[in-house]
């Protein structure tokens, strides 16, 4: 299988309850490597063009307002089958259907603050990545 990358956000659930720590350790154990990290406060405009593909959704405007709302960390991992790996050690948007031992299942407080935000697809994961981070950010 090849190594790939995926796009990583800690939510503002998460680093609000200073959890960042035990997320990367997640990540870690699951045989990702955190190849660039950065903890920003993200603007309206940013969260609004980020979230975009669900403009249409009626959690759009609580989503964006939500992610503006606090730190978040935004990252990007680098492993065999990175983005379906990372989707897995998430589990389930919704963290009632996440499984055990998962991010969400742990630390995620409700469908909307879910603690973490992962790429769906490797196209998508270059889009991501590109949007936040320049080449010269990335150390793999
Ligand atoms: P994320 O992986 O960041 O992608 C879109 C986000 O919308 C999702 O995680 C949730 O935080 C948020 N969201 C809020 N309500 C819903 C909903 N009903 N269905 C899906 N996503 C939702």
């Amino acid at each position: 299988m090849a190594v790939e990358r995926t796009f990583s956000i800690i939510k503002p659930d998460a680093t609000r309850r200073n959890l960042t720590g035990k997320v990367n350790a997640k990540i870690e154990e699951a045989g990702l490597r955190i190849i660039a990290q950065k903890r920003v406060r993200l603007t309206p405009i940013q969260a609004e063009g980020f979230y975009a593909v669900h403009r249409e959704r009626p959690f759009y405007k609580d989503l964006c307002a939500f992610m503006c709302s606090g730190p978040v960390v935004l990252q990007i991992l680098e492993g065999e089958n990175a983005v379906a790996r990372y989707r897995e050690v998430m589990g389930a948007t919704n963290p009632a259907n996440a499984a055990p031992g998962t991010i969400r299942k742990e630390f995620a407080e409700s469908i909307e603050a879910n603690s973490v935000h992962g790429s769906d697809s490797a196209e998508n994961a270059e889009t991501e990545m590109a949007y936040f981070f320049e080449d010269r950010e990335i150390v793999g």
